[in-house]
């Protein structure tokens, strides 16, 4: 990662700090482009479309959703949504390329469709 990009992505982190949670949603869906290959917002590709999965989870009490789309961006997740386990595709972790705010981020967005 770039010092540019870094400075970058400080900044935008200090302006949603600063601003509202449209600010927060509008990074997270930048942060999810790279997440295209495998998910769109609206089609199904390699895996769920992020509105399937903003569907499924906006019954639950909306702190137990964030925990969950939460863990599984970061940690992966494998065996939840059965038609991609009979693929055999899974939920890669996503640690390695993002913060928890950015995490944090990207989740708002995903809970933000419908
Ligand atoms: C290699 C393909 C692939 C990539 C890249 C990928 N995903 Fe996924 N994702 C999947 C699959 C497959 C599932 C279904 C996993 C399951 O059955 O538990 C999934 C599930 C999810 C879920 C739902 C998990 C749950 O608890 O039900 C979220 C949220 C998610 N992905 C977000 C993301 C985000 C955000 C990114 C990019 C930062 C991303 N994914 C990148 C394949 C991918």
């Amino acid at each position: 990662m770039g010092v540019l990009r870094i400075i970058l992505i400080s900044g935008m982190l200090i302006i949603n700090t600063v601003y509202s949670s449209e600010n927060l949603i509008k990074t997270g869906k930048q942060l999810a482009r790279s997440c295209t290959w495998c998910h769109d917002t609206k089609r199904e590709l390699l895996a769920p479309s992020f509105r399937d999965i903003a569907l499924r989870y906006k019954e639950l009490p909306e702190g137990e959703a964030k925990e969950i789309l939460f863990n599984s961006i970061k940690d992966g997740s494998k065996g939840k949504w059965e038609k991609w386990e009979k693929k055999g595709v899974y939920m890669p972790p996503q640690k390695p390329y993002f913060s928890d705010e950015q995490i944090k981020q990207i989740v708002e967005w995903i809970l933000s469709l419908d």
